[in-house]
């Protein structure tokens, strides 16, 4: 099924509505996703991208529906990973001959993954034009650790149409195509979730990388990523939300994460919760247990946060393993600019909250020196010892 972008334009990607996670289980994606693949035809036809492995021969079936494919003069593959390369294997069966532009890491990530294949590479760097026809070029950009160092994004001159690669997308199934007909909220949500995901390990090379475009002066009327949505509505709305997020982003959000065996620490999140909104009444406060929320919808939130406060019992002279898993997943993701506590109960040996707060550290927080550690049950001091914990998370 092909979709209209623009002028000579075609999207021939994939919409796909049951994806329910991503690079294996690692990323859900609770609104489905869909890989954009675009077909230009001008003097020259030009396929940027295709789409995933699983989809490769309907890929094929459906992109002969649209041209001969001997016609394709060649192919632009601005990413090795397999969402977008996926379907060159099936494809250059077909067309062996075809060149494909990409960039020199892109040589070494798709003949890693489907071997040497002899296909015709034509390796390209910032800067680098084609003509294709009808007075408009394609200019290249590289895309380097954004966020793969094989990224690159592919500007069209003439209808200044930006197809910028993972950067700018979404993980959400999107018939309409386009952002101005797209749910507001979802879109929103979705391009954030994304961004914290997959980007904010990368955020000074995503700063460094809006300015090398801004500098280029390039007319953009449209950005069109490799997943969800195409902005075709004020497109630098995306941009200028990347640039604040690359930025150490953060709002005036506390969020309160936590597991718990017996309830114990489940009653300090709550109280650490109510003593924030207490001190602070303007602050948005969010209360996540760990086992009953998405991790990935957890990162997001910390992302949003100005300061996060960690609960776990002490369990086997350590944490629960959901927390434990969840600090070393903060820690890949690469927050900056954010403090943090820690708290828990304990029955015995007691190491919980240490463990926690040497975590939070290494993940890049900055951590409180006040703490609750209740043993057993949380009483009546163990309450009294939140609000200077709060105070502090606050200064
Ligand atoms: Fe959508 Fe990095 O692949």
């Amino acid at each position: 099924m092909h979709k209209e972008v623009k002028g000579n334009v075609t999207w021939v990607g994939h919409v796909d509505w049951e994806l329910e996670t991503f690079h294996g289980d690692e990323l859900s994606t609770t609104h489905g996703s869909s890989q954009n693949a675009y077909l230009i035809r001008e003097g020259k036809n030009v396929l940027i991208d295709t789409i995933w492995t699983p989809h490769r021969f309907d890929f094929v079936e459906n992109l002969k529906k649209e041209i001969e494919l001997d016609k394709i003069d060649f192919i632009v593959a601005n990413h090795g990973e397999c969402d977008h390369s996926g379907s060159l294997t099936a494809l250059m069966d077909e067309i062996p001959g075809t060149p494909i532009y990409c960039t020199a890491a892109a040589v070494k990530s798709i003949e890693g993954q489907y071997g040497k294949r002899g296909w015709n590479f034509k390796v390209v760097k910032t800067g680098d034009r084609v003509d294709i026809g009808n007075g408009k070029e394609l200019v290249f950009i590289e895309m380097k650790m954004l966020h793969w160092p094989d990224s690159m994004a592919t500007y069209m001159t003439g209808d200044n149409i930006l197809f910028s690669m993972d950067a700018f997308g979404q993980h959400y199934a999107c018939e309409e195509l386009f952002n101005d007909r797209a749910d507001q909220a979802v879109l929103e949500a979705e391009a954030l979730k994304y961004y914290v995901n997959i980007l904010n390990p990368f955020s000074m090379m995503v700063a460094r990388k809006l300015d090398e475009l801004s500098g280029m002066g390039l007319d953009i009327d449209m950005i069109a990523p490799s997943h969800g949505v195409i902005w075709r509505q004020d497109p630098m709305q995306i941009v200028k939300k990347y640039a604040a997020w690359s930025h150490d982003y953060q709002e005036d959000q506390v969020t309160v994460i936590y597991d718990t065996m017996w309830e114990g620490t489940a009653k300090i999140a709550h109280a650490v919760a109510q003593e924030i909104s207490r001190q602070s009444p303007d602050t948005v406060v969010k209360v996540l247990h760990i086992a009953k929320n998405d991790k990935n919808d957890i990162m997001t939130e910390i992302f949003r946060s100005r300061a996060v406060a960690f609960g776990s019992p002490t369990v086997l002279n350590s944490i629960l393993s959901s927390v434990s898993g969840l600090l070393d997943f903060a820690k890949q993701l690469k927050f900056r600019g954010k403090k943090a506590c820690a708290f828990g109960c304990y029955g015995w040996s007691g190491e919980g909250v240490k463990i926690m707060q040497g975590k939070l550290a290494e993940a890049g927080f900055t951590v409180t020196e006040s703490s609750v550690r209740s043993m057993w049950n949380p009483e009546e001091a163990d309450f009294a010892a939140v609000a200077p914990m709060v105070e502090e998370l606050l200064a």
